[in-house]
C-alpha cells in the first residue's frame, strides 16, 4: 500500500465560525492540488462553517477533536460519533494529551471512543505520548506502548486478521513538545515511531502495521517540517499552534 503523507491541524480551542471561514478562504488560495493528505480538526460548533467553506471538490479532509463513546444521551456537553459524521466529518482525533491530562481521560475511555468511531466509519486518529517525568525515568517505551495497545484493544478483538481492521492512524505526541517551542529531535521521533509500529505489527500483523500512517505532533513549525517529515517511520505530522494561520499551515503543506 503507498501511503501519502498527512498534514493535519490540530485548532484545539481556537477559531469561531467566522475565523474558520476566513481561514479556508485564505488557505484556497494556497493549496494547489497539494500530494499529501490535508485535514483540518476545527472546534465542534466551527464544524458546520468549515464543512460549507471545504466544498465536495476540495482535497481538504475534516475531523472533530474529541467524541463521546455513546451514541446518544444525558452527557451535556458532549457530541456522539454519529454527530460528527451526520455533519460530514470523516476524522477523529482521540485521546490527545490534553485530553488525557487535562480532562483526565483514560486508556479504557480512549478504547471506547476509538470502537465508537469506527463503528460511525470515522477515521480514530489515536494520539500517545510520554509527560517529560516519564521521558527522564526513561520509561518512553513503555508508555507509549501501553498506551497504543489499550487503545487498540477494541479493534483488535473485532477483526480476525489485520486485514478487516478499520482504517485508524496514530500520533506520537510527546507531552513536553506539545505547545512549547521544544520539539523531539528527528532522531527522538525516529526511536519513538519504530517502538509503535513494532507495537502495531504485534497487534495487527506487519503488513497491516506497514499501511498505519504514524504521524509526529509537537511544535510543528514551517521551518522544523521538513526534518521531522524526512526522519524514518514518520509518515505526517499533526500540527497545533501553527495550523492556525492559513499561511504557516499553507507552507507545512508545501514542504511535505
Ligand atoms: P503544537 O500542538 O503544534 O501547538 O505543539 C500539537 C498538538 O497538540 O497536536
Amino acid at each position: 500500500m503507498t501511503k501519502r503523507r498527512v498534514v493535519a491541524g490540530n485548532w484545539k480551542m481556537h477559531h469561531g465560525p467566522g475565523a474558520t471561514r476566513r481561514f479556508f478562504e485564505a488557505l484556497d488560495a494556497l493549496l494547489d492540488d497539494p500530494s499529501p493528505r490535508v485535514m483540518i480538526f476545527p472546534p465542534s460548533l466551527s464544524f458546520a462553517a468549515a464543512r460549507e467553506s471545504v466544498g465536495e471538490e476540495s482535497p481538504v479532509e475534516l475531523g472533530v477533536q474529541n467524541i463521546h463513546w455513546e451514541s446518544s444521551g444525558a452527557y451535556t456537553g458532549e457530541v456522539s460519533a454519529g454527530m460528527a459524521a451526520e455533519a460530514g466529518a470523516s476524522l477523529v482525533l482521540v485521546g490527545h494529551s490534553e485530553r488525557r491530562h487535562v480532562f483526565g481521560e483514560t486508556d479504557e475511555e480512549v478504547a471506547r471512543k476509538v470502537a465508537a468511531a469506527v463503528e460511525r466509519e470515522l477515521v480514530p486518529v489515536i494520539c500517545v505520548g510520554e509527560t517529560l517525568d516519564q521521558r527522564r525515568e526513561d520509561r518512553v517505551e513503555e508508555v507509549i506502548s501501553s498506551q497504543l495497545l489499550a487503545s487498540l484493544a477494541s479493534l483488535v478483538e473485532t477483526g480476525d486478521d489485520g486485514g478487516s481492521i478499520p482504517e485508524f492512524m496514530v500520533a506520537y505526541e510527546p507531552v513536553w513538545a506539545i505547545g512549547t517551542g521544544e520539539t523531539a529531535t528527528p532522531a527522538d521521533a525516529s526511536e519513538a515511531h519504530q517502538t509503535l509500529r513494532t507495537r502495531l505489527g504485534d497487534a495487527v500483523g506487519l503488513d497491516r502495521a506497514s499501511g498505519v500512517s504514524i504521524l509526529y505532533g509537537g511544535s510543528v513549525k514551517p521551518h522544523n517540517a521538513e526534518e521531522l517529515l524526512s526522519a524514518p517511520e514518520v509518515d505526517g505530522v499533526l500540527v497545533g499552534g501553527a495550523s492556525l494561520e492559513p499561511d504557516s499551515f499553507g507552507r507545512i503543506v508545501s514542504v511535505a
